[in-house]
């Protein structure tokens, strides 16, 4: 059996049935999973597409493909040919598989931020590779990597790579022959500051060669359930991927397929998405501050990366206490063990009812 981390999320399972225990019950700002309404646009498109007999494509449809590029193009400034986008079953299964599709293995290390979403590390686990998470390329030396993911803006942190950040990530690794894998599942969800896609010519210079962007509809367009995400980049690597995920069967089903082109054509869900979620985050964040919590970076992205200066387990406990379940930090690395991620996907009655308990 391959050596994986205890599913961290089962070491919650106290606090969250202390939270629970509230009079007027748990608020829960631990998992960040989307909690508003699918899009009816997109619920359509799922119905419409419900007679769907055949295998579908693993390269997913022309159409498909166009929206995604069109979506690219026109929120990110990113012009890339559909034929360079690959769907996916959401993006948490390619994250969890991509060293292993790249034939990445023993002896190579997989990089990525010391403080990140669990399933980099699992996936390089899952290669037989050995996870490694720095900040800091420059010290590994003359070492040929395989592959170094980012993530901005961040999970947990909120934290968003500037252009020059991600240029100066892009170089070292075309000098280190590395793939750059990056995740930007919350790319839409700029507060403070606004993110930049990996493909975005102020960072890869015009030239996608060695670049993957992994993108996700589930907090965009509420499709978590849906499974529905994509890669786009480099037209050599995509074509390598879509070859191993044929053979593999990592299909996307069709009526997913047309649902997310639907998402992918409008942008009318994801601004009142959006929306919402700048109204849960003004409220909670004040909240927050008023009863001793920092929050730092937190610029963009679905949360709130927040401090009172205990160790994390004790402020879970302090917020589990008044029915309010948020995230450990060091569930994300070491580097958070005085953190707690704090999500802002609950509806809105939830968010009401937190900051009336944290006055
Ligand atoms: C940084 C990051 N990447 C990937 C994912 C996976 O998202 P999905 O599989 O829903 O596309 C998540 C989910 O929260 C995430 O936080």
């Amino acid at each position: 059996m391959i050596g994986l981390p205890d599913f961290p999320w089962d070491r919650l399972t106290p606090y969250k049935e202390l939270a629970q225990g509230h009079e007027d019950g748990i608020v829960d700002l631990s998992v960040g999973t989307p909690v508003d309404p699918v899009p009816d646009v997109v619920r359509r498109a799922l119905a419409d597409a419900s007679d769907s007999p055949g295998y579908p494509l693993t390269y997913g449809t022309e159409r498909l493909r166009a929206a995604a590029a069109g979506w690219l193009r026109r929120r990110h400034g990113v012009v890339l040919d559909q034929a360079d986008v690959l769907p996916l079953i959401g993006s948490k299964e390619f994250v969890a598989w991509l060293p292993t599709l790249l034939g990445i293995g023993s002896g190579q290390r997989v990089i990525f931020p010391e403080l990140a979403y669990p399933t980099y590390d699992v996936g390089a686990r899952l290669a037989g590779a050995q996870p490694y998470a720095t900040d800091g390329l420059l010290a590994l030396g003359p070492e040929r990597v395989p592959l170094v993911w980012v993530n901005s803006p961040s999970n947990p942190t909120g934290k968003v790579l500037p252009a020059e950040h991600l240029r100066k990530v892009v170089s070292w690794a075309r000098e280190h022959g590395a793939i750059v894998a990056s995740d930007e599942c919350y790319i839409e969800l700029g507060w403070e500051e606004r993110p930049i896609s990996v493909l975005h010519p102020d960072v890869c210079g015009g030239s996608h060669e060695g670049l993957l962007a992994v993108h996700s509809l589930s907090k965009r367009s509420n499709l978590a359930g849906y499974r529905a995400g994509f890669v786009a980049g480099d037209p050599a690597l995509i074509r390598r991927l879509l070859e191993v995920r044929k053979h593999a069967g990592m299909i996307v089903p069709a009526p997913v397929q047309a649902a997310m082109t639907a998402a992918l054509d409008d942008d009318a869900h994801a601004e009142e998405q959006r929306a919402r979620y700048a109204a849960r985050r003004a409220a909670l964040r004040p909240a927050l501050e008023a009863a001793g919590w920092r929050i730092e970076h937190s610029a963009a992205g679905l949360y709130l990366w927040a401090s009172n200066g205990e160790n994390c387990w004790d402020q879970v406990r302090t917020l589990a206490e008044k029915g309010v379940l948020v995230a450990p930090g060091d569930f994300y690395g070491a580097a958070g063990d005085r953190h707690v991620r704090i999500a802002v996907t609950a509806g809105d009655e939830r968010v009401d009812a937190a900051v009336r308990r944290l006055q």
